[in-house]
């Protein structure tokens, strides 16, 4: 695959925006990320043009491909920003399908107001440019398994009649995800806490599995400590991560070394 200037399975330090004019159309199979929150238009300086990442996201993304757009809400002055249905509407005028609105439930959030309930998720926008391409559905084991005396009603009588089945072993997962945060939840990777808002390495890789398959090109256009990028590597997949701190780029570059070192 020609990514023009790009190589595969790099992380680069640049603006996204700048960096994705340099990929050809087309080319992406997945997109794990998630954005800046909410200080929206200057992040630790930096502008976060959102339209046009969005627009170049669509450019760049194959026909099938996937995003997964992972986002919160601050609330500021006490009114909730709204912001993740904002960047969801925005995404279906550009030209997306909303696949699918997922949650990211959070086991352990802290108590932070006194007048609402603790917020513990986030919203994970799955986008798709057409039909996807790949869904491998992730299971999880039934509670009840083997035999079981199971209500069956063939007839229009109403009256229903018991018969033995065999109940499933396993069945597709739900559309909420719940992972414990934090250090030896979110992930192992001390240094990844350099960087002060990681998604749980899990949460990455159970999107990588659903909606991609080996060798495919999963890219993260905001890739902070590298934690889609990691999870691809560790799962066969080819990556391309952008980031535009220079301090978190180096981290991420760090972040997969140490993979790097343990796998070969
Ligand atoms: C919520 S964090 C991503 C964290 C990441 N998912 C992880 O697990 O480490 C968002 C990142 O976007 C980066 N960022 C903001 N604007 C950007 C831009 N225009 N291009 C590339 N990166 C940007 C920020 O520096 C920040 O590291």
């Amino acid at each position: 695959m020609n990514l023009g200037q790009m190589e595969l399975n790099n992380i680069y330090n640049v603006d996204c925006l700048v960096g994705m004019k340099s990929l050809p159309n087309d080319c992406i199979d997945l997109v794990v990320t998630s954005p800046p929150y909410d200080d929206l238009r200057i992040y630790n300086g930096y502008k976060f043009d959102f339209e046009n990442i969005a627009k170049e996201l669509f450019r760049v993304m194959k026909k099938g491909g996937v995003v997964v757009w992972v986002v919160g809400d601050k609330i500021k002055n006490g009114d909730k920003t709204l912001t993740s249905f904002k960047h969801c509407i925005s995404f279906q005028e550009i030209g997306f399908n909303v696949h699918d609105v997922m949650i990211y439930m959070k086991k352990n959030t802290p108590f932070m107001r006194s007048n609402a309930y603790t917020n513990c998720y986030e919203f994970m926008f799955v986008l798709t440019k057409g039909k996807p391409n790949t869904f491998n559905p992730l299971k999880t084991k039934t509670v009840r398994q083997g035999l079981e005396k199971l209500v069956h009603n063939k007839k229009a009588d109403g009256v229903n009649k018991k018969i033995l089945g065999v109940l499933k072993d396993e069945k597709t997962l739900t559309n909420i995800w719940e992972y414990a945060v934090g250090l030896g939840g979110s992930t192992n990777d001390k240094i990844a806490f350099q960087h002060t808002a990681i998604f749980p390495e899990r949460l990455a890789q159970d999107h990588i599995l659903s909606w991609s398959n080996e060798n495919d090109i999963v890219f993260d256009p905001m890739c902070g400590s590298g934690t889609t990028c990691k999870m691809a590597k560790l799962n066969n997949r080819n990556f391309i991560g952008m980031e535009i701190s220079k301090e978190y780029s180096e981290l991420a570059k760090e972040r997969i070394g140490l993979i790097e070192n343990q796998l070969f």
